[in-house]
């Protein structure tokens, strides 16, 4: 231990876990990080990060001697504070897998100095009271319990985890509130005091509402295509307004991740076992999954059939400064675009997809994807990817046209370098510009 700083014990060595155990780290905590994973653990303490995270592996290096990686549950346990960073991934029927979390609660010894378990996974709204009741009914009711959700993204968690916008401490009492609180005292943020339910609907509203800003900026941007505006300038304008602000007002081609889409349902599942049927959110989530598909309907207005076509998809992470391909929208446009006979060419910088995707031709640079193809579609906003409409690609394309799904470029300019350019919502689009004749009506409706 260092200093009057208690040690801390990480359950998962995950995205979360790993943010969690190297900012507290930094933090001057003495951290022990726990996976289940031998290979995992073996990577890490050979120096080996195993996700893509701007800033992560400099955190992990410049405190390794405060951070310990381990298989052992002996280890971890011996800490005062223990965060529970375990995955809780969807389930067919869309309610959450607490199946990890559980096996940390069974497993716990039965400890002779008090402790608290502080639950950083995004669980149901219930399961504090639940875990509550089974720690008592095994003798264990002086282990504190706490929800402390995390609000991390992923390419900026280091960040977002030493400046964070707000803390959110859920206990059920006032004495683990205080202990976990003290915790984040030298990030001087607020802290949002609530009951152990009320912390666990925080993370869960918290994420449905972000979804449902980008769900409604991408419906503004479909209307705005059939209506001639620039969602662009609309998000602009509604994002000045300090009732509203500007974030999470981006339009694209929806979003993907290890959250949005486990989370939207979880809720969605939670709302409905309660026998509530939660009507926004189950729009929110059929706007993103058709968000994603309207590429196609793009891609055929300007080539047709998409049989034999080649279509050049650039970008695979779900979104950029991550290697992170869960949910991604690039795999449900490489299997539709697959699906409809074309040629699918793929570029990442850093995201590896090549067990998950087959059928698709990865390549290692821009322009080789680009190479041949009649369609270039923007998928991820990476920075490579500003100047794609260069002469070098225009030459190198079968066609050059450039789809951008996440209104990375400027139409102007990437028209005048000589590409048909159709982004999302864009009022300069080629369909929004087109007169009013018979063809817009066609093309509007189809
Ligand atoms: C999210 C939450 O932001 C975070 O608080 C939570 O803890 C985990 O889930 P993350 O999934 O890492 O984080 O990324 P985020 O930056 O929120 O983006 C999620 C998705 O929404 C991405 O696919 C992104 O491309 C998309 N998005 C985001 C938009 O399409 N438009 C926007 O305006 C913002």
């Amino acid at each position: 231990m260092s200093g009057e700083k208690p040690a801390i014990g990480v359950f998962g060595a995950g995205w979360v876990g790993l943010v969690t155990g190297a900012c507290f780290a930094e933090l001057g905590h003495e951290v022990v990080v726990r996976d289940v994973l031998p290979e995992r653990v073996e990577a890490l303490q050979a120096g080996h990060l195993p996700l893509h995270e701007p800033g992560l592996a400099e955190l992990l290096e410049r405190n390794g001697e405060r951070l310990t990686f381990t298989t052992e549950l002996d280890e971890v346990v011996s800490a005062p504070i223990m965060f529970v960073c375990v995955g809780t991934p969807p389930t067919y029927s869309g309610d959450a897998d607490l199946s990890a979390v559980w096996t940390v609660v069974n497993h716990l010894p039965s400890l002779e100095e008090r402790a608290i378990l502080v639950m950083k996974s995004t669980v149901p709204v219930g399961t504090g009271e639940t875990v509550r009741s089974a720690l008592d009914a095994r003798g264990l009711a002086h282990v504190g319990y706490v929800s402390n959700p995390e609000f991390l993204s992923e390419g900026s968690a280091v960040r977002d985890f030493m400046s964070p916008d707000r803390l959110v401490v859920g206990a059920f009492t006032e004495a683990d509130a205080g202990a976990v609180a003290a915790l984040y005292e030298p990030l001087d943020a607020p802290i949002v005091r609530a009951d152990v339910a009320s912390a666990e609907m925080i993370k869960l509203a918290a994420n449905a509402f972000l979804m449902t800003r980008i769900s409604f900026i991408n419906e503004i941007a479909n209307v705005c295509e059939a209506t001639g505006a620039d969602v662009e300038q609309v998000a602009k304008g509604i994002g000045l307004d300090h009732r509203l602000g500007p974030h999470f007002l981006r339009a694209g081609i929806g979003w993907g991740g290890s959250c949005f889409p486990k989370d939207g349902v979880a809720l969605k599942q939670l709302a409905s076992n309660s026998g509530y049927h939660f009507q926004l959110l189950n729009a929110v989530i059929e706007v993103n999954e058709l968000q994603k598909r309207r590429v196609i309907g793009k891609l055929e207005k300007h080539l047709g059939k998409l049989r034999g076509k080649t279509i050049a998809l650039l970008g695979l992470a779900f979104k950029p400064n991550t290697d992170d391909l869960r949910e991604a929208p690039s795999l449900v446009l490489a299997s539709r675009l697959l699906a409809e006979g074309a040629e699918v060419r793929t570029w990442d910088p850093v995201a590896d997809a090549s067990n998950v995707l087959q059928g698709v031709t990865f390549c290692d640079s821009v322009l080789d994807a680009v190479t041949g193809a009649d369609a270039a579609v923007i998928v991820t906003e990476w920075d490579e990817l500003k100047t794609l409409a260069s002469e070098e690609v225009r030459t190198a394309m079968r066609r050059p046209l450039i789809l951008d799904g996440r209104n990375l470029l400027d139409p102007e300019q990437a028209r005048s370098a000589g590409f048909d350019y159709e982004g999302i919502g864009r009022a300069s689009s080629p369909l929004a510009s087109l007169p009013e004749t018979e063809e817009r009506e066609h093309q509007l409706e189809a």
